[in-house]
Protein backbone atom coordinates (compact mmCIF):
# COMPACT_ATOMS: atom_id res chain seq x y z
CA UNK A 1 0.00 0.00 0.00
CA UNK A 2 1.29 3.69 -0.94
CA UNK A 3 0.64 5.89 1.18
CA UNK A 4 0.38 10.31 0.38
CA UNK A 5 1.50 12.30 3.56
CA UNK A 6 -0.20 15.86 4.36
CA UNK A 7 1.31 18.03 7.31
CA UNK A 8 -0.76 20.37 9.02
CA UNK A 9 0.55 22.42 11.57
CA UNK A 10 -2.57 22.45 13.96
CA UNK A 11 -5.88 20.20 13.72
CA UNK A 12 -9.11 19.66 15.62
CA UNK A 13 -8.22 15.91 15.10
CA UNK A 14 -6.42 14.01 11.96
CA UNK A 15 -9.59 11.38 12.07
CA UNK A 16 -12.24 14.47 12.01
CA UNK A 17 -10.50 16.38 9.36
CA UNK A 18 -9.68 13.52 7.05
CA UNK A 19 -13.34 12.42 7.20
CA UNK A 20 -14.59 15.81 6.25
CA UNK A 21 -12.12 15.84 3.37
CA UNK A 22 -13.23 12.08 2.25
CA UNK A 23 -17.01 13.67 2.11
CA UNK A 24 -15.93 16.86 0.61
CA UNK A 25 -13.53 15.63 -2.30
CA UNK A 26 -16.52 12.31 -3.34
CA UNK A 27 -13.56 10.06 -4.19
CA UNK A 28 -10.23 10.37 -2.30
CA UNK A 29 -7.37 7.65 -2.69
CA UNK A 30 -7.07 4.74 -0.04
CA UNK A 31 -3.34 5.57 1.07
CA UNK A 32 -3.99 9.44 1.77
CA UNK A 33 -2.38 10.31 5.53
CA UNK A 34 -3.66 13.53 7.26
CA UNK A 35 -0.91 14.16 10.15
CA UNK A 36 -0.83 16.84 12.87
CA UNK A 37 1.76 18.57 14.54
CA UNK A 38 -0.81 19.70 17.31
CA UNK A 39 -4.09 18.23 17.30
CA UNK A 40 -6.66 20.30 19.91
CA UNK A 41 -9.35 18.07 20.32
CA UNK A 42 -7.87 14.09 19.77
CA UNK A 43 -10.23 11.43 20.14
CA UNK A 44 -9.88 7.75 21.63
CA UNK A 45 -12.18 4.63 21.92
CA UNK A 46 -15.30 5.54 23.71
CA UNK A 47 -15.22 8.79 23.17
CA UNK A 48 -12.41 9.69 25.68
CA UNK A 49 -10.01 12.67 24.99
CA UNK A 50 -6.50 12.19 23.70
CA UNK A 51 -4.34 14.36 24.68
CA UNK A 52 -1.08 15.33 22.38
CA UNK A 53 1.07 18.64 22.98
CA UNK A 54 2.22 20.58 20.25
CA UNK A 55 4.74 19.04 18.45
CA UNK A 56 5.47 16.62 21.08
CA UNK A 57 3.99 13.41 19.57
CA UNK A 58 3.28 12.06 16.10
CA UNK A 59 -0.70 12.40 15.64
CA UNK A 60 -2.32 10.85 12.04
CA UNK A 61 -4.71 9.24 10.47
CA UNK A 62 -5.15 7.31 7.17
CA UNK A 63 -7.84 5.74 4.46
CA UNK A 64 -8.26 2.57 3.99
CA UNK A 65 -10.28 1.44 0.71
CA UNK A 66 -13.59 0.52 0.84
CA UNK A 67 -13.20 -2.77 -1.52
CA UNK A 68 -11.84 -4.47 1.37
CA UNK A 69 -14.18 -7.26 2.90
CA UNK A 70 -16.32 -5.86 5.78
CA UNK A 71 -15.53 -8.79 7.64
CA UNK A 72 -11.97 -7.73 8.18
CA UNK A 73 -12.85 -4.53 9.81
CA UNK A 74 -12.71 -5.20 12.80
CA UNK A 75 -9.26 -6.60 12.97
CA UNK A 76 -7.71 -3.48 10.85
CA UNK A 77 -6.67 -2.20 14.10
CA UNK A 78 -4.55 -4.91 15.13
CA UNK A 79 -2.50 -4.82 11.90
CA UNK A 80 -1.76 -1.36 12.27
CA UNK A 81 -0.90 -2.45 16.09
CA UNK A 82 1.67 -4.35 15.26
CA UNK A 83 3.00 -2.07 12.53
CA UNK A 84 3.60 0.23 15.50
CA UNK A 85 5.04 -2.42 17.96
CA UNK A 86 7.54 -3.40 14.88
CA UNK A 87 8.26 0.08 14.54
CA UNK A 88 9.34 0.67 18.36
CA UNK A 89 11.09 -2.94 18.39
CA UNK A 90 13.85 -1.22 15.69
CA UNK A 91 13.84 1.50 17.98
CA UNK A 92 14.58 -0.55 21.00
CA UNK A 93 11.96 -0.37 22.64
CA UNK A 94 10.41 -3.87 23.71
CA UNK A 95 6.56 -2.97 22.96
CA UNK A 96 3.58 -5.90 24.02
CA UNK A 97 0.04 -5.38 22.26
CA UNK A 98 -3.40 -5.52 24.26
CA UNK A 99 -6.27 -5.89 22.53
CA UNK A 100 -8.08 -4.52 20.64
CA UNK A 101 -5.45 -2.19 19.56
CA UNK A 102 -3.42 -0.80 22.28
CA UNK A 103 0.13 -0.62 22.04
CA UNK A 104 2.17 -0.79 25.51
CA UNK A 105 5.31 -0.90 27.03
CA UNK A 106 6.02 -2.71 30.26
CA UNK A 107 2.06 -1.91 31.01
CA UNK A 108 1.98 1.65 30.41
CA UNK A 109 0.70 2.69 27.06
CA UNK A 110 2.44 4.46 24.18
CA UNK A 111 0.22 4.58 21.29
CA UNK A 112 -3.65 4.48 20.79
CA UNK A 113 -5.49 3.72 17.76
CA UNK A 114 -8.94 4.79 16.87
CA UNK A 115 -11.02 3.15 13.59
CA UNK A 116 -13.89 4.73 12.28
CA UNK A 117 -15.88 3.60 8.67
CA UNK A 118 -17.16 6.08 6.39
CA UNK A 119 -18.62 5.58 3.03
CA UNK A 120 -15.36 5.70 1.65
CA UNK A 121 -13.51 2.69 3.59
CA UNK A 122 -11.71 3.02 6.44
CA UNK A 123 -10.19 5.82 8.64
CA UNK A 124 -6.96 4.31 10.98
CA UNK A 125 -6.02 7.39 13.30
CA UNK A 126 -2.79 6.38 15.49
CA UNK A 127 -1.65 8.61 18.11
CA UNK A 128 1.87 7.63 19.38
CA UNK A 129 3.78 9.40 22.00
CA UNK A 130 7.09 10.24 21.78
CA UNK A 131 8.69 13.71 22.67
CA UNK A 132 6.39 13.95 25.57
CA UNK A 133 8.52 14.24 28.94
CA UNK A 134 6.14 12.63 31.71
CA UNK A 135 2.56 11.32 31.75
CA UNK A 136 1.03 13.08 35.02
CA UNK A 137 -1.85 15.10 33.14
CA UNK A 138 -3.06 11.12 31.44
CA UNK A 139 -5.57 9.38 33.20
CA UNK A 140 -3.60 5.88 32.57
CA UNK A 141 -0.29 4.34 32.92
CA UNK A 142 1.44 5.79 29.74
CA UNK A 143 4.70 6.27 28.16
CA UNK A 144 7.23 7.65 25.22
CA UNK A 145 9.65 6.88 22.97
CA UNK A 146 11.70 9.46 25.19
CA UNK A 147 10.80 8.41 28.51
CA UNK A 148 11.01 4.91 27.25
CA UNK A 149 15.48 5.56 25.24
CA UNK A 150 16.06 8.95 27.21
CA UNK A 151 16.34 10.27 23.69
CA UNK A 152 14.42 13.04 21.38
CA UNK A 153 13.35 11.65 18.12
CA UNK A 154 12.14 13.26 14.62
CA UNK A 155 8.31 12.65 14.64
CA UNK A 156 8.47 13.09 10.83
CA UNK A 157 11.65 10.39 10.62
CA UNK A 158 8.96 8.48 13.01
CA UNK A 159 6.34 8.53 10.56
CA UNK A 160 8.65 7.57 7.44
CA UNK A 161 9.00 4.38 9.15
CA UNK A 162 6.36 3.52 10.45
CA UNK A 163 4.41 3.96 7.22
CA UNK A 164 6.63 1.28 5.95
CA UNK A 165 5.66 -1.23 8.52
CA UNK A 166 2.20 -0.64 8.40
CA UNK A 167 2.62 -0.74 4.36
CA UNK A 168 3.32 -4.33 4.87
CA UNK A 169 1.25 -5.50 7.78
CA UNK A 170 -1.78 -3.56 6.47
CA UNK A 171 -1.53 -5.28 2.42
CA UNK A 172 -1.57 -8.48 4.66
CA UNK A 173 -4.19 -7.85 6.19
CA UNK A 174 -6.01 -6.61 3.53
CA UNK A 175 -5.46 -9.79 1.51
CA UNK A 176 -5.99 -12.59 3.81
CA UNK A 177 -7.80 -10.16 7.60
CA UNK A 178 -6.80 -11.24 10.90
CA UNK A 179 -5.36 -14.78 9.68
CA UNK A 180 -2.55 -13.32 8.20
CA UNK A 181 -1.29 -11.27 10.76
CA UNK A 182 -2.30 -13.53 13.45
CA UNK A 183 0.77 -15.00 14.18
CA UNK A 184 2.49 -11.55 14.66
CA UNK A 185 -0.11 -10.70 16.87
CA UNK A 186 -0.37 -13.35 18.98
CA UNK A 187 3.14 -13.58 19.54
CA UNK A 188 3.31 -10.15 21.18
CA UNK A 189 0.28 -10.47 23.48
CA UNK A 190 2.23 -11.22 26.87
CA UNK A 191 -1.35 -12.32 28.51
CA UNK A 192 -2.77 -15.67 26.59
CA UNK A 193 -4.49 -18.55 28.64
CA UNK A 194 -4.17 -15.77 31.58
CA UNK A 195 -6.62 -14.40 33.35
CA UNK A 196 -8.23 -10.89 32.46
CA UNK A 197 -11.20 -8.85 33.03
CA UNK A 198 -13.38 -7.40 30.14
CA UNK A 199 -15.07 -4.17 30.71
CA UNK A 200 -17.43 -4.70 27.61
CA UNK A 201 -19.84 -0.91 28.33
CA UNK A 202 -21.30 -1.59 31.53
CA UNK A 203 -20.40 -5.57 32.26
CA UNK A 204 -17.40 -6.84 33.70
CA UNK A 205 -16.44 -10.13 32.87
CA UNK A 206 -13.84 -12.32 33.97
CA UNK A 207 -12.43 -14.87 32.48
CA UNK A 208 -9.14 -16.44 30.61
CA UNK A 209 -7.91 -14.89 27.51
CA UNK A 210 -8.00 -17.75 25.62
CA UNK A 211 -7.01 -16.85 22.06
CA UNK A 212 -8.42 -14.87 19.43
CA UNK A 213 -11.42 -15.76 16.86
CA UNK A 214 -11.18 -15.81 13.01
CA UNK A 215 -11.67 -11.99 12.70
CA UNK A 216 -9.62 -10.82 15.70
CA UNK A 217 -12.98 -11.01 18.33
CA UNK A 218 -11.44 -11.84 21.32
CA UNK A 219 -12.17 -15.10 23.35
CA UNK A 220 -12.64 -14.96 26.67
CA UNK A 221 -13.81 -18.61 28.88
CA UNK A 222 -15.29 -17.81 31.46
CA UNK A 223 -15.28 -20.22 35.11
CA UNK A 224 -18.11 -22.12 33.47
CA UNK A 225 -16.17 -23.27 30.56
CA UNK A 226 -18.38 -21.35 28.07
CA UNK A 227 -16.82 -19.08 25.73
CA UNK A 228 -17.43 -15.97 25.29
CA UNK A 229 -16.72 -13.45 21.81
CA UNK A 230 -16.42 -10.04 22.42
CA UNK A 231 -16.09 -7.76 19.89
CA UNK A 232 -15.33 -4.29 21.80
CA UNK A 233 -14.41 -2.99 25.52
CA UNK A 234 -11.40 -2.58 27.53
CA UNK A 235 -9.03 -5.39 28.58
CA UNK A 236 -8.34 -5.19 32.16
CA UNK A 237 -4.60 -7.81 33.07
CA UNK A 238 -4.57 -9.13 36.25
C1 LIG B 1 -7.41 5.25 22.13
O1 LIG B 1 -6.49 4.61 22.62
O2 LIG B 1 -8.43 5.51 22.79
C2 LIG B 1 -7.31 5.72 20.71
C3 LIG B 1 -6.54 7.01 20.57
C4 LIG B 1 -6.41 7.46 19.14
C5 LIG B 1 -5.74 8.80 19.02
C6 LIG B 1 -5.44 9.17 17.59
S1 LIG B 1 -4.41 10.60 17.47
C7 LIG B 1 -4.70 10.69 15.76
C8 LIG B 1 -6.16 10.35 15.52
N1 LIG B 1 -7.00 11.52 15.63
C9 LIG B 1 -7.82 11.46 16.69
O3 LIG B 1 -8.62 12.34 17.02
N2 LIG B 1 -7.64 10.30 17.34
C10 LIG B 1 -6.64 9.47 16.70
Amino acid sequence: MKFKVNWYERLPSTNTFLKELAELKGQLPAGTVVAAREQTQGRGRMAREWLSGANENLTFSLLLSDKIETHKWPSATMAAAIAVAEMLEKEGINASLKWPNDVLVNGRKICGILAERISQGLIIGIGLNVNMQAADHIDQPATSVLMETGKRSSVDELLQKLLKHLSIRLDEWAQGGFSKVRKNWEANVPNLGKTVSVRDGGAIRSGVLAGFGENGELLLRGADGKMNTIWAGDVFYE
